[in-house]
């Protein structure tokens, strides 16, 4: 028996990475999981590894056209839906002077107003005992130097995860932000790219450890955390923020 049997599951940004893992752990746990993202090819890699519990329906979470179809067929399909974690997202390095409207756009359309109208359309199908998860980061509670937009679009959704649970409580739906630090997956790999590196020459200019705990994260310790949050052993648990960040926002 698994611990979500019988639940109907949507995980947005699910080809790679965190909502890859994701899906895989909720199907595992006997969900059905509607798993999205633009690429083509990455989704139905996705939808593979995922298995047979797993449906792909390529769509942009900054699109609301392509919302309303990712809706209209979870409605036709399933009729419902149990759980819904938010996780597309974007993060482009940008540090303040050097921010682009492009850059902007980008994040804050697929970031903010992408968890917005994901969360916001989904709400016809939510029954009393849903779920709703959001992502943020904990990058939303330090300042991290060329992460500020997407910090800020980070922090909004820790934000909406507690108006979202106020609005929700006497519908039985519960919201809560999910906040990751360092985790080793294709999107994140490619901003710590792009950040300015130390050059290691000396003893004292070595990088720090990621973490107190001396690592990244893996996205599998994330999904581990999600299907807390997505099932039974979280019902007295509604806009809360839950870590998974190896402790580098409290050490
Ligand atoms: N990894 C970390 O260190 C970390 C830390 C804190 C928070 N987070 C958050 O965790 C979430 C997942 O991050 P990740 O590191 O797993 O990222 P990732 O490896 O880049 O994966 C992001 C996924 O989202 C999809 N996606 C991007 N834009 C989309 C859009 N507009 N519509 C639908 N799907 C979209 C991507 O596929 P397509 O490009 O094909 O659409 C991909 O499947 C994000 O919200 C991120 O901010 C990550």
């Amino acid at each position: 028996m698994g611990q979500l049997d019988n639940k109907i599951a949507l995980v947005t940004g699910a080809s790679t990475g965190i909502g890859l893992a994701v899906a895989r752990r909720f199907a595992a746990e006997g969900a059905t999981v509607y798993l999205t993202g633009r690429r083509e090819a990455e989704l139905a890699a996705a939808v593979e590894q995922v298995g047979g519990r797993g449906v792909g329906v390529r769509s942009d979470v900054s699109r609301l056209d392509d919302l309303d179809r990712l809706y209209a067929e979870i409605a036709e399909r399933s009729g419902r839906l149990d759980i819904v974690v938010a996780n597309a997202g974007v993060g482009d390095f940008g540090p303040l002077g050097e921010i682009t409207e492009e850059e902007y756009d980008r994040t804050t359309d697929i970031n903010l107003k992408g968890t917005v109208f994901t969360v916001q359309k989904a709400l016809p199908l939510l029954p009393a005992g849903a779920s709703v998860i959001v992502l943020s980061s904990s990058a939303a509670l330090r300042g991290a130097p060329g992460l500020g937009v997407y910090a800020a679009t980070k922090a909004a959704i820790r934000s909406l995860a507690r108006t979202w649970a106020a609005e929700l409580a006497d519908r039985g739906i519960r919201v809560n932000a999910l906040t990751p630090g360092p985790v080793a997956t294709p999107g994140a790999d490619e901003l710590r790219a792009a950040l300015p590196q130390d050059d290691g020459a000396t003893p004292a200019a070595r990088p720090a450890p990621p973490t107190p705990l001396g690592r990244v994260g893996r996205p599998e310790e994330v999904a581990a955390t999600a299907l807390y949050l997505a099932g039974d052993q979280s019902t007295f648990t509604t806009g809360a923020e839950l870590l998974v960040d190896g402790g580098v926002t409290q050490i």
